[in-house]
């Protein structure tokens, strides 16, 4: 289903539904090919940032998969991060070791191909670092990182990455890579900044589920953004923004 945006939005702007999870899936993954041969073409290299979550594991799985293994060439990828949970690379709840078990390793990435978020740091440590090697590896692009595709999730609360509603990073416009604090989780969250997601080529929303459908309709109905729905101000000028979708997460728009 295509739907046209206000001529302010993104150039190109799409929401796809799929009949279910794995389809839909699988249609992030075949954005993600076309992104990769489109930078590899434009620009020599291909540098996706992924998000974490549980959504992403059915997209990762989808990539590493054989319909799709050798469609990508991984060895041309720099691969980033969009947000990370303050804790070590193997903890259960690290974005990193999500994309690790069922990305990176079954598809052999070379770690010199995976810059993640030090996690295991003290937050302002680990995100001033993202930020120095976010800086020096898209020097050419006047520092600002201008991502060739970026996956991004949708919370219940609309919440993107980890810029949830009414916290600091939300309103950040000078630094890149934030520490945040998510009071109603009690945790401290490492995540790239609202200028950063809307300089990407391709950002890719995949959202999954029923649970999904109310704060979906709300992000989709907010035109101009609204305040307490972060994910409304994903809105690339110059790159294109498409929301997959399955139909039960498809419901109310
Ligand atoms: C994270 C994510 C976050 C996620 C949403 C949706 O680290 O948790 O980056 O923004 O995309 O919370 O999460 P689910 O995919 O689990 O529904």
């Amino acid at each position: 289903m295509r739907e046209e945006l206000p001529p302010e939005g993104p150039p190109h702007f799409e929401i796809r539904v799929l009949p279910d999870p794995a389809e839909a899936a699988i249609a992030a993954a075949r954005e993600l090919v076309s992104a990769c041969s489109d930078s590899l073409a434009d620009h020599g290299v291909f540098r996706p940032a992924f998000s974490g979550g549980s959504t992403p594991r059915l997209f990762f799985d989808a990539l590493a998969g054989a319909a799709f293994r050798s469609l990508v060439a991984w060895s041309r990828a720099r691969i980033f991060f969009v947000d990370e949970r303050c804790v070590p690379p193997d903890d259960e709840r690290s974005n990193y070791r999500l994309a690790k078990e069922h990305l990176l390793d079954p598809l052999g990435v070379p770690a010199e191909n995976v810059f993640r978020m030090r996690g295991e740091e003290e937050p302002r440590r680990a995100a001033d670092e993202y930020e120095t090697l976010l800086r020096r590896e898209f020097a050419r692009t006047n520092h600002l990182p201008q991502f060739d595709y970026v996956l991004l999730g949708l919370g219940p609360d609309g919440h993107t990455a980890s810029l949830f509603p009414g916290t600091r990073a939300v309103e950040e416009t000078h630094r890149n890579v934030v520490e945040n604090y998510v009071p109603k989780l009690e945790e401290w969250r490492l995540t790239l900044t609202l200028p950063v997601l809307n300089a990407a080529r391709r950002a890719v929303f995949l959202v999954l589920g029923e649970e999904k459908r109310d704060v979906l309709a709300a992000v989709l109905r907010s035109e101009r953004g609204s305040a307490d729905l972060p994910a409304s101000h994903v809105r690339p000028p110059r790159g294109s923004l498409v929301w997959i979708v399955d139909e039960s997460a498809a419901a109310g728009i």
